[in-house]
């Protein structure tokens, strides 16, 4: 199975901070992009080099430099505090927003904001989001780029539900899934347990009150995708 669960010690620590509660969005969005960084050198593990000649001030040498054109996927909103730190470690990278938000009944998410061009410009898409939950999103932003004609794809994630880890190997299994974590289990309102709560709220600061707080009660259609995913898992 393509998934990759980051074993570093750092990566843990950074983590536990991101989880707490009492954690400031300031603080929280730093975090996102400590990890990012970490969990971003580790996904990049395997890209492909070419020798090219140089000369440093003693001698010539033949060195290596990144062979493929990478793009970063930033899954809005969420995903855009991820893309400072993959940019610093791959600068060259062209950045392709896809907008989709997941609605709070079905779970399905709803796509609201694609400028992809017509064909694909890089060899290897990083899709970068911070929360694997029913894995909904995540797949529907890889059939679009794949759509689009992106040969290689890779997911990075700070989090994952077992749940969305199915979800997303079952439909694209060729995609490597590269996570902080992964988690126990989706509640009834399809949140990561035990998770760090919503993490586009956590980075932007906007809190809806207590209604649309992650563990505030069920919703029985919710409730009912969250079982049908749960039964899928135990197949
Ligand atoms: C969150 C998160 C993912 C999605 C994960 O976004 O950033 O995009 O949920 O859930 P899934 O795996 O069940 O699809 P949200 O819809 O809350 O939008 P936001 O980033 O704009 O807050
Ligand atoms: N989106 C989040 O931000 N957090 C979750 O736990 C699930 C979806």
């Amino acid at each position: 199975m393509p998934l990759h669960v980051s074993t570093h010690p750092l990566v843990a620590h950074k983590l536990a901070i991101l989880r707490d509660r009492t954690t400031e969005p300031k603080k929280f969005r730093e975090l996102v992009r400590e990890l990012t960084w970490l969990l971003g050198y580790e996904a990049m593990a395997d890209l492909a080099t070419r020798p090219e000649p140089i000369e440093t001030p003693l001698q010539q040498m033949t060195a290596a430099r990144l062979e493929p054109k990478v793009g970063l996927i930033p899954i809005l909103r969420a995903g855009l505090g991820m893309v400072d730190a993959m940019l610093e470690l791959l600068p060259t990278a062209e950045v392709w927003h896809i907008g989709l938000y997941r609605d709070e009944r079905t779970l399905k998410p709803v796509e609201y904001y694609n400028k992809l061009p017509d064909a694909a410009s890089v060899q290897v898409c990083l899709v970068l989001d911070p929360m694997l939950a029913t894995g909904g999103s995540a797949a529907a932003t890889i059939d679009i780029l794949k759509q689009w004609g992106a040969a290689r794809v890779k997911q990075v994630s700070l989090i994952a539900a077992p749940e969305g880890m199915a979800t997303l190997s079952a439909a694209h299994p060729d995609v490597d899934i590269h996570v902080a974590a992964m988690d126990s289990h989706l509640n009834e309102r399809g949140y990561i347990v035990p998770g760090l709560g919503d993490a586009g709220d956590r980075q932007f600061g906007t809190f809806a009150g207590p209604a649309s707080e992650p563990g505030h009660g069920p919703d029985e259609e919710t409730a009912e995708v969250v079982r049908r995913l749960q039964l899928n898992l135990g197949d």
